[in-house]
């Protein structure tokens, strides 16, 4: 048996975090229990929690839910506290984990030291410098620092951390946060304290909102720390900035997000200059929230490309965003000059998709071989133009990925392989835009916390990576935005000056707490963004006021959608009404609003929100469906939400005529942010999954795999980012990293490995309880795996490394009829299984001893692991007189098989969405019903 995955707070041994509560998780694996009992938590001052005096000690406890366990102690600043869990099961055993420890920050505690700056006049970012001379051998040493715009801190020359572009993004004027250095081991001899700031997202143009892009928050450098040293006789020291230090110039003469950066090691050594006091940002200082961005994949280029037009190009092989390292030894005064792109154009460098963004970085050099590393920008990016470096190898290049700490939990494999390159396209794209906020895009002269595109995306982030902490922070973000704006959710969080605000965009205000509660099983996010998720209603309420005025304001709708009957390529409204996506969402919030309130325990606002969303449902009801349930919005989108929230009152018709879009649009998606993310879900709830399937693995314009066999990294913005022959089919809005349309990946999840949440709880077997240790089923505790079974994707392995432990599922057919499924249970779960294509009269427990449990074909199961084999019942073959004809013409075999039956060729293109049956008593004479049996006979093989 092992205890692993120990978090406070779902970080991992924190240092210096912002912690106002304490809320501890583990998992257990390779226990002979099904199980936990009880657990207990000790936390303590030292690593020996046995023989010194504990903190705290819960006592084994049977309530203790693996998943977040609150345990209250007060909490002193500066501290390092020591814990462990230990964990009984039902198995009798009893397991001690590994030590773990979190250690606070300042808390409440004074900043002794004062905010410095510099003289403006210089464009040389300043570094600012302290000698450091000990007293005595030292004990523990940190530095709490933060700088403006973007810092790196450096002892006798060495990086202190491996973070990059601290003090990370944020509205500047509402919080500001500081990050914790362990300095012990580098403060074993005196030394130099050398804090390098460039410009960043405080200071330097950033945002589109017109003229104060260039100085948002403040035009000055600023810097705040204090290194705070205990020596070993007990006494503490603390250098703080303040007049003392000393401000020098560094090489670096621009810097900027979007521009990338200029460095110049010919400028001459600057005297050295006497730091300025200063004002402090206008917000409070705070202990940081944001994960760490770190370099994670170093990325050599696969290929250096002489290009048509005499170009010297580095092909990446991967789109990514961070920086670079290069090898430089150009003669002293040689300027190198380095651009980024997403893609070539006729076989040449190309960057006109960025906009106004300049992603280059100039290098001046000084004669001297070195290494070159930007220090205060980011690049999206694949294609690299370096000019001004005479011998140029691929090997002085590496690509650095520089993104926050998600840890990937998540992993599926199938048998096809551009399904598996659009789920690599997608993580790719995960890893391009979770860069301490979720962007829209890590490229263009935009790179913000687009709340619509988060909010589509965090389920299929959360099947991948473990994104608790870093939405935690989103969420940080958003909520401080609204507390300035009556609740007002900004489309772009943090907001930059963006005061727009659209339905599905602000509603991320609900759904991703909601979403990661639903994960975790942590009701923390909830309280901590109740607030926020009640105000978002309110503000939502305010505008609506009885006379429907959030329908009727401004509102993005199905963006991007291809439905929209006016223009084009440029187009961006879809074809679904706004003002009824707008209505829907908000009944869907106020659900939110009202279940979150139920769940934290207050029952009048749960009744009052629970109210708003029936009442507002009706609406919806009343306004935009028939009496006959007819929906006024015949569009892909409209049938699609429509279903989802069950709006109509003959939801079969809204299904057929949801099919016949789909005919008529020979099988494609139409939709855009809206309706892609919870199409296929919808789909295969209704029983469409060929359909879905279809849509997911169709390999022509519009959809994933057209990008996929493109050539496509990561995600495109726009299902026509580059038409079929590659060329870019716009440039004012079009990046090929932006992850929205990779929420697909919830589905393949969800359907294809079928690993599912289920919201009722039951019980595994009779003389089994339902799990006592937590009261609902967040968290992954139960899940049900109901796979679907697909010949186009021939297999599927999938591992989801959930908050509650390792779920597997994997199904393979190793005939033509006889599928395998395997799937396993971790320890303290249950699942149900619900085995796809199964004839359920002759499966049942007496017959199949692995499973005990099986009710009406469903197998209910506990932790372990089980595997199963059958033949197939069902699998109807994909082709039958009852496929519409554009489906039939697609395939080029089927096509020229019916050729000889049908005139394929004398039917008008627009009847194509007619079944071939149809079709045949339409136009009577073409073909007679003896001929159809036969048909189908002959479409059954393919
Ligand atoms: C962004 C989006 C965003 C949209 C709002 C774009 O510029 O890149 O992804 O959601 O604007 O409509």
């Amino acid at each position: 048996m092992e205890i692993y995955n120990l978090r406070v707070n779902h970080l991992k041994n924190p240092l210096g975090y912002k912690m106002e509560k304490t809320v501890f998780s583990w998992k257990v694996r390779g226990s002979k229990g099904k199980q936990q009992v009880s657990a207990k938590i000790r936390v303590g001052y030292s690593k020996d929690l046995v023989n010194c005096p504990l903190v705290k000690d819960t006592g084994f406890d049977p309530t203790a839910s693996s998943l977040a366990y609150p345990v209250v102690f007060p909490l002193k600043p500066y501290t390092r506290y020591y814990w462990d869990v230990t964990v009984k099961t039902d198995a009798g055993e009893e397991l001690t984990s590994p030590i773990q420890w979190f250690e606070t920050a300042k808390m409440e505690e004074h900043w002794s030291s004062k905010w410095i700056t510099c003289d403006k006049s210089s464009t040389r970012s300043p570094y600012f410098e302290k000698d450091i001379k000990m007293e005595n051998t030292v004990k523990k040493a940190r530095l709490y620092i933060c700088g403006l715009g973007l810092y790196e801190g450096y002892y006798n020359g060495h990086r202190i951390g491996d973070e990059y572009l601290t003090p990370y993004c944020n509205d500047y004027n509402e919080w500001v946060q500081y990050q914790t250095y362990d300095m012990t081991e580098m403060l074993k001899n005196d030394g130099k304290l050398t804090i390098l700031l460039g410009d960043g997202w405080y200071k330097g143009r950033f945002g589109f909102e017109g003229a104060e892009e260039l100085s948002r928050y403040g035009d000055e450098w600023k810097l705040l720390a204090e290194l705070r040293i205990e020596y070993i006789d007990g006494k503490v020291e603390v250098i703080g900035t303040d007049e003392s230090w000393q401000v020098q110039r560094s090489n670096v003469t621009f810097s900027n997000i979007y521009d990338g950066e200029h460095v110049d090691d010919t400028l001459p050594e600057s005297d050295s200059e006497p730091v300025l006091l200063c004002e402090a940002p206008k917000a409070q200082i705070t202990a940081r929230i944001s994960t760490p961005v770190t370099i994670h994949e170093k990325i050599t280029p696969v290929e250096l490309i002489q290009t048509p037009a005499g170009e010297l190009v580095l092909d990446l092989g991967q789109e990514f965003s961070g920086i670079f390292k290069l090898r430089v030894k150009e003669p002293y005064g040689s300027r190198i000059h380095i651009q980024t792109g997403e893609v070539l154009q006729q076989g040449n460098f190309y960057n006109g998709n960025l906009r106004t963004a300049k992603s280059e970085y100039i290098y001046t050099s000084d004669g001297i071989e070195k290494e070159i590393i930007p220090h205060f920008t980011f690049f999206g990016y694949r294609y690299v133009k370096i000019q001004g470096i005479s011998n140029l190898k691929k090997e002085d290049f590496t690509g650095l990925a520089l993104y926050s700490e998600i840890p990937p939990v998540g992993e599926i494999v199938t048998g096809n392989d551009l399904v598996n390159k659009l789920i690599s396209n997608v993580r790719w794209g995960m890893k391009g835009n979770f860069l301490d906020v979720p962007t829209d895009c890590p490229q263009r002269d935009e790179r913000m916390g687009w709340t619509g595109d988060a909010q589509v995306f965090a389920a299929t982030a959360t099947y991948l990576s473990d994104t608790y902490a870093f939405y935690r922070k989103y969420l940080y973000d958003l909520a401080k935005e609204q507390s300035i704006r009556e609740g007002k959710v900004p489309n772009v969080v943090p907001a930059f000056g963006m005061e727009g605000c659209s339905s599905v965009w602000g509603d991320a205000a609900c759904i991703i707490p909601w979403n990661l509660y639903m994960f975790y099983g942590d009701k923390a996010i909830l309280e901590e963004q109740f607030t926020s998720m009640k105000s978002w209603v309110d503000y939502i309420r305010k505008v609506d006021d009885e006379k429907d005025g959030w329908s009727s304001v401004f509102h993005y709708g199905d963006w991007l959608a291809l439905d929209h009957p006016v223009g084009k390529d440029e187009r961006m409204l879809g074809g679904t009404d706004e003002g009824f996506i707008a209505d829907v969402y908000y009944a869907v919030s106020a659900g939110i609003v009202a279940k979150t309130a139920k769940i934290l325990g207050f029952e009048e606002e749960a009744e009052f929100y629970k109210k708003i969303s029936d009442n507002q449902f009706t609406k919806v009801k009343d306004s935009y469906f028939s009496k006959t349930g007819r929906c006024c919005f015949r569009t892909q989108t409209a049938l699609l939400l429509t279903l989802k929230y069950h709006l109509s009152s003959d939801e079969e018709k809204i299904r057929e005529t949801l099919i016949g879009l789909f005919n008529e649009s020979r099988g494609k998606l139409q939709t855009g942010f809206v309706g892609t993310p919870i199409m296929c879900h919808v789909l295969s709830e209704q029983g469409l999954n060929d359909l879905a399937y279809h849509l997911l693995t169709n390999e022509e314009f519009p959809g994933w795999l057209y990008e996929v066999k493109l050539g496509a990294t990561t995600i495109w913005e726009r299902w026509n980012s580059l038409d079929e022959n590659g060329n870019i089919s716009s440039t004012g809005m079009n990046s090929l990293n932006h992850y929205s349309y990779g929420s697909i990946v919830e589905w393949i999840f969800r359907h294809s490995a079928g690993i599912n949440i289920d919201e009722e709880p039951f019980r595994v077997s009779a003389n089994r309880d339902i799990l006592a240790i937590d009261d609902a089923v967040p968290g992954f505790r139960q899940v049900v795996f109901e796979p679907v079974l697909s010949r186009e994707l021939g297999s599927v392995q999938a591992s989801y490394n959930s908050a509650a432990g390792v779920y597997e599922s994997a199904w393979s057919f190793s005939d033509e009829n006889q599928v395998t499924v395997k799937v396993s249970v971790p320890f303290g779960c249950r699942a149900k299984l619900i085995l796809p294509q199964i004839d359920r009269k002759l499966f049942n427990d007496k017959q199949n001893p692995m499973f005990s449990d099986v009710r009406e074909g469903v197998c209910y199961l506990e932790s372990g692991e089980y595997c199963v084999s059958y033949n197939v019942i069902d699998m109807a073959s994909k082709y039958s007189i009852d496929s519409p004809l554009w489906s039939l013409l697609d395939n080029k075999e089927v096509r020229e098989a019916i050729a000889g039956f049908v005139p394929i060729d004398k039917i008008p293109e627009q009847f194509t969405f007619l079944t071939l049956y149809q079709i045949g008593e339409k136009f009577a004479g073409v073909t007679s019903r003896k001929q159809l049996d036969s048909l189908d006979k002959l479409l059954n093989q393919y």
